[in-house]
């Protein structure tokens, strides 16, 4: 098995992320880098890798068969299109570009020069998500009929480029495409056919740093991603409803939560009684034995999984994880989310 070599353009986190990954597997090897920060340079050289200050000196570089753009948001697409045309194979950080249009440009450049480009869509090998679908395909809590997939964190202000929206900053960008290429990754062959959102800034003027925004599946499921980055109180990472149970789980890490679904094959359940539970007991307890108590759905995560992928893909042995048709589904709800926001309507799609 031959070693691809491959370079980094923005050697900040997670172009030092790449790196690290890229360590733990003998399929890549990264031997060079690009950065407009000197101090970026200097820690690259510091690695053992060739450091390019000029972007031209770096795509000259004939070593590097693959690039991993890691750079702020706005530059993606120029890049991406900038290493295609040069002969690169591509793997861009998510937000892959900062909507539609911008995105086709890039599939175009690719198909044109006949090299790969996906994009580093990492939270489909999260523990918490592979539980939740574990949940969803085997049916253990009956049908799904609506989740919530959010994350919420304290800190308020977004953090550098982040809080510059020239430069793509804002949560829809940054949490939000993950927690929805989630939804869709968990719904294969499924169709979006309605979006909504609301896109706030609460502490931070320029961008959003807090959103909701609900996905409507053609098979009644109603998604629903929350990011807020100013939340001082904990909620669940997932909660997710059936029509026989229900799974909560807590955080990343998977490892504390709840499931539960009815037993066996009980119908219009007795609930109990005794307590102050309203004229209608719609909304009260059920009784103990009706109930089944769960372990939380077990996964495995290959952390590596991803990158031996995309090496694998280079080599022309496997499909890319993360296709152009992924990309432009996810694209395609972060355009129709803005879309939402902006005119407060639900936009009809079919994605
Ligand atoms: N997949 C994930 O889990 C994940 C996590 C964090 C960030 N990201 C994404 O990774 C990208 C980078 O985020 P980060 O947190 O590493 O940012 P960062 O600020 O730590 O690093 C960005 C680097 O890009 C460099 N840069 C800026 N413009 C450039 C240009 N035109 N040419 C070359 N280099 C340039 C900067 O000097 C800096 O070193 C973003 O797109 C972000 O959304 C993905």
């Amino acid at each position: 098995m031959s070693t691809v070599k491959a370079g980094i353009i923005g050697f900040g986190y997670m172009g030092n992320f790449h790196l690290r990954r890229t360590r733990e597997i003998q399929e890549i090897q990264i031997v060079a880098a690009h950065d407009i920060q000197e101090e970026k340079l200097m820690n690259a050289r510091q690695e053992g890798l060739r450091a390019y200050d000029r972007l031209e000196d770096f795509l000259s570089d004939e070593e590097i068969a693959l690039v991993f753009i890691c750079t702020p948001n706005n530059v993606h697409a120029s890049l991406s299109i900038a290493c295609l045309n040069a002969g690169k194979h591509v793997m861009c950080e998510k937000p892959v570009t900062m909507n539609v249009p911008e995105l086709e440009q890039v599939i175009a450049a690719a198909k044109k020069a006949n090299r790969l480009f996906t994009c580093h869509q990492n939270r489909r090998w999260d523990t918490d998500f592979l539980m939740v679908k574990q949940a969803v395909d085997s049916g253990v809590i009956g049908h799904v009929t609506s989740l919530q997939n959010r994350v919420y964190g304290q800190r308020g202000v977004c953090f550098g480029w982040r809080a510059d929206p020239k430069a793509g900053g804002g949560m829809l960008y940054d949490w939000g495409i993950h927690l929805i290429d989630q939804c869709l990754c968990l719904f294969e062959g499924r169709r979006v056919e309605s979006v909504y959102a609301r896109l706030q800034s609460i502490l931070t003027p320029a961008v959003d740093d807090s959103f909701e925004l609900q996905m409507g599946f053609d098979n009644g499921v109603c998604a629903k991603v929350q990011v807020g980055t100013f939340c001082l109180q904990d909620l669940p990472r997932w909660f997710v409803y059936g029509d026989r149970g229900t799974l909560k789980i807590d955080d990343f890490t998977g490892k504390t939560g709840g499931m539960a679904r009815i037993r066996g094959n009980v119908q219009g359940f007795d609930s109990v009684f005794g307590k102050n539970i309203g004229p209608s007991r719609t909304m009260a307890p059920l009784k103990p034995e009706y109930l089944e108590t769960l372990p939380l759905p077990h996964a495995e995560s290959d952390p590596c999984a991803y990158h031996r992928n995309l090496a694998a893909a280079v080599r022309g042995e496997e499909t890319l994880y993360v296709s152009f048709d992924d990309m432009r589904r996810d694209m395609t709800i972060v355009d129709l989310a803005f879309e939402s926001s902006r005119k407060n309507e639900v936009i009809k799609t079919r994605v």
